[in-house]
Parts: C-alpha cells; structure tokens; sequence
C-alpha cells in the first residue's frame, strides 16, 4: 500500500506569529486520518514549527535546500542545517524554484543527492507549463524532468521519493487539471517509472498532485487511483481549508 500524504507548502506566507496561529488551530483541528500531513514552512519559522508540532502527527518539511555541504553560498541552507533542527524532509524542484530562481535538472540532481546522502526524505516537483501542454510535449516534459534528476539514482533511493506533479498553468491560477488529466498523468509516470525501474518501485512510490487543489475539488481528485494526495499552496494557509483537504484524501 502506497502512503497517502497531504503537504501544505506556505511558500513566502505567514511571519512567526501568524504561523504560531496557524499551527494551534491546526494542531486542534487535524481529523484522525492514515494519510500523512506535513506543513512547509519558511526556514526562518521552521524550528519554531517543528517543536510546536513535537506532539503532533503533523510533520515539518523545508521548501528547499542548497546542494552543497557548507561555504561561501550566501542566503542558502544545507542538509546539516535542516537536520540539526529536526526536518527530515524537504521540497525539491518546486516549479517557482525552476522558473524564479533558475535551478535547471542538473541542480536538482545534486540536491537530490545530497538529500540521499543525509538520509532526508524528498518531495520532488516536477510539471509541464500551459505552452507545452497546449503544444502536447506535457508528458514529454514530465519525461524528460524525471528523468534528468532522478533516473539515474539506484532502486533503494526511491524508498526516501515522494513525486509531486504539479502543472505549472495550475498554480495558484484557481485552474485545476481535471481529475482525469491528473490521474492520466500520473498513471503516465508510474508506467514510465516501471520501464526505467520496475514495477514495484511505480507501484510503491506516492505521486501527489498539486495546483489549486481546494476543499471544493479535493475530493475528486483524490478519488483517483493513482493520485496519491496532494501538495497544496493557497489552500493550505487557512486552517479549515487544510483540514477540509485532509478530510478528502
Ligand atoms: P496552489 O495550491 O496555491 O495552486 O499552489 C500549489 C503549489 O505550488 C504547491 O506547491
């Protein structure tokens, strides 16, 4: 059976104290569920999250981390920083990652590694942009995104890879892929998985999907057998709409 997960990813929201509000009415409100919940906050509120959430089965991922060990990498953060403070998991490749800051395949790759080789759980991002599926390269891109960074890995990575597909046009646009591209999409993945691995790692590897899922939409989309759950922006900075989302998975 493959982990259902429901990531929130608050991006550049909330200073501390608003994230202090935030994680109390989180805390109290989290339905009992089999799906794992993890929040992402920004690095600065992180420490604070993850001893606010010691007694709480929400876990705490980062947004994002540099591939190097330590150095001259100004405004960066490493694999030792995030574990030193108790974050196990971190949020790779995400779209605003790829298209504001520049990070290409290749510096995914190595930030893939280096959270391999400090043992810290991924949630890789990856997504076609609307030209490119109005163009019909939207699974060649997936492909091709995958590929670059994560098929040369060996078998035993893929026990620390959540996938999250995230078409880019959905992002924050209030414009969902339907259910049934969602679910054609990451059935494309898992098959595509299957060629360059196995079976079982396509089978056993969580693909969540992300852009504009909202309480209204959750439900479907998640009805799907091959989404996974969700990786969830605005949705996820209000309380009742997170645990709305949880409810749904
Ligand atoms: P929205 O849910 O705001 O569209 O953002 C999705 C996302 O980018 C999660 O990483």
């Amino acid at each position: 059976m493959r982990t259902k997960i429901v990531a929130g990813n608050w991006k550049m929201n909330k200073t501390l104290s608003e994230t202090e509000v935030l994680l109390t009415e989180l805390v109290s409100k989290v339905p009992d569920t089999k799906a794992e919940v993890i929040v992402a906050p920004t690095f600065v509120n992180l420490s604070t999250t993850v001893n606010h959430l010691a007694n709480s089965v929400v876990q705490v991922a980062a947004q994002n981390m540099h591939f190097a060990t330590n150095g001259a990498f100004t405004g960066e953060i490493s694999a030792a920083m995030l574990l030193d403070i108790g974050v196990k998991t971190v949020i790779i490749g995400h779209s605003e990652r790829r298209s504001i800051f520049g990070e290409t395949d290749d510096m995914l790759a190595k930030k893939v590694q280096t959270a391999l080789d400090n043992k810290m759980r991924i949630i890789f991002c990856f997504g076609e942009e609307l030209a490119e599926r109005k163009h019909n390269k939207h699974f060649e891109v997936v492909e091709s995104q995958l590929k670059n960074a994560l098929f040369s890995l060996p078998v035993e990575a893929w026990s620390h890879i959540v996938l999250a597909y995230e078409p880019v046009w959905a992002i924050g646009t209030g414009e969902t892929a339907s259910p049934e591209q969602a679910q054609e999409m990451h059935a494309f993945i898992r098959k595509t998985i299957a060629k360059a691995f196995n079976q079982k790692v396509a089978e056993d590897v969580t693909i969540l999907y992300g852009g504009s899922v909202k309480p209204n939409n959750a439900k479907e989309i998640f009805s799907k057998p091959d989404v996974d759950g969700g990786l969830i922006g605005g949705a996820s900075l209000v309380a009742d709409d997170f645990i709305a989302i949880i409810k749904a998975i």
